[in-house]
């Protein structure tokens, strides 16, 4: 018996069928924005805690979760196609918990960053707030006090197939603040490779606020190597020059001539270790600056890691930016995958108001009043060279 004759039309469909199949996981990829969620564990008090997975057409994935409504990791391809997490953090919550003392991803607050000696006056009243950081010897109240929202369950919902909300309620007189604080925190991840977050708030009682995104960024997406290597821009021609407690004088300093200078492309490590008065009390970079003047959402920064050719902009509606070099990561905290973070292995982009603004009323006001909305936005770009 002849073998039944195999005709052309019928391989060029077996082909086709063939070659579409190994399409399949291209396509995957090339997929419109979506949300899922999942259990990420519970709480040592028993509260179970989501965590949720944001994608795009990019091949970018964001996760973030309800505990501290913190990012935990963010993965995007590199020049070169290679997909990598550019965060530091941990694998499970229970880590984020023990260990997440650097505040790595978390959404820091009632008032992120410093204020001097934990006091402050608001409308004739003195406030007195935890002293937990002493930089040089100095205390002083850093990124909320001793259980800042970092900590906090916040609660989470998908909005849509781009954003999820986390929404929290500060009760008056937690940390010492006046005014009870609702918030809420929006991570968005659409296709033109920009993760959002945003911080809203209203209170019942006048309060201070500065609301902080405190993701810990090496773009090589190797956390066992430095971030000196990477080339930094700021949008800023001034800086805040600090005591040796970190804390600024209330003068505004210009940039030019001094090591503090990125209004073009430098290298971080070019001058981290320069013999200037602000590097070295903050052991590195870990300043405030001021960003140009203007309304609105505006370019604040960019950061470019020449290895893998991963580039993130920054854009804001805050008058400041903190660039936090990773001076005081020492390798004592083991996170993903093990690694033991090293001194300047991250690079931190912090938009926010000025510190120590319920001190200095020169500079722009923190004070939060009733019938008013707080409105913070951080846009992180990613694109590749
Ligand atoms: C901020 C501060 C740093 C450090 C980190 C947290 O970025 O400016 O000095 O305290 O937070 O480790």
């Amino acid at each position: 018996m002849n073998p039944p004759a195999i005709s052309t039309a019928l391989i060029s469909a077996l082909v086709i069928a063939l070659s579409s199949c190994q399409k399949t996981p291209d396509m995957t990829q090339s997929s419109a924005p979506a949300v899922t969620q999942e259990p990420f564990g519970t709480l040592p008090d028993g509260r179970p805690v989501q965590i949720y997975s944001l994608s795009n057409s990019k091949g970018t994935t964001a996760r973030v979760m309800e505990y501290g409504a913190i990012l935990v990791s963010l993965e995007t391809p590199d020049a070169a196609g290679h997909t990598a997490d550019l965060t530091h953090g941990f694998d499970t919550l229970q880590e984020w918990v023990d260990k997440n003392g650097p505040y790595f991803g978390a959404t820091v607050g009632r008032f992120g960053n410093r204020i001097a000696h934990g006091r402050f006056t608001l409308d004739g009243k003195s406030y007195t707030l935890a002293t937990n950081n002493a930089p040089g010897g100095i205390p002083c109240h850093l990124h909320g006090g001793l259980k800042g929202f970092n900590q906090a369950l916040w609660h989470g919902r998908i909005v849509d197939d781009q954003t999820v909300e986390f929404r929290h309620t500060s009760p008056a007189g937690e940390e010492g603040y006046p005014g009870t604080l609702e918030l809420t925190v929006t991570y968005s991840l659409n296709d033109d490779n920009e993760l959002t977050w945003e911080a809203t708030a209203t209170t019942d009682a006048p309060t201070v606020i500065n609301l902080v995104h405190h993701s810990y960024w090496n773009l090589s997406g190797d956390p066992s190597t430095s971030i000196t290597d990477h080339q930094l821009t700021l949008h800023a021609p001034h800086y805040l020059p600090t005591n040796a407690g970190l804390i600024p004088t209330g003068q505004i300093a210009p940039v030019a001539g001094t090591p503090m200078d990125f209004t073009t492309a430098h290298v971080i490590g070019e001058r981290i270790d320069a013999d200037f008065e602000a590097l070295r009390f903050g052991a590195g970079y870990d300043h405030c600056w001021v960003l140009e003047a203007g309304q609105g959402v505006r370019p604040a920064a960019r950061l470019e890691d020449p290895k893998s050719g991963r580039i993130m902009e920054i854009f804001t509606n805050q008058p400041a930016i903190q660039c936090y070099a990773g001076n005081f990561l020492d390798g004592s905290v083991t996170g993903k995958q093990g690694v033991a973070y090293q001194r300047r292995t991250a690079l931190c982009l912090e938009t926010e108001n000025f510190p120590d603004a319920p001190n200095q009323p020169d500079f722009p006001s923190c004070v939060l009043r009733p019938g008013e909305t707080y409105k913070h936005t951080l846009i992180h770009k990613f694109s590749t060279r």
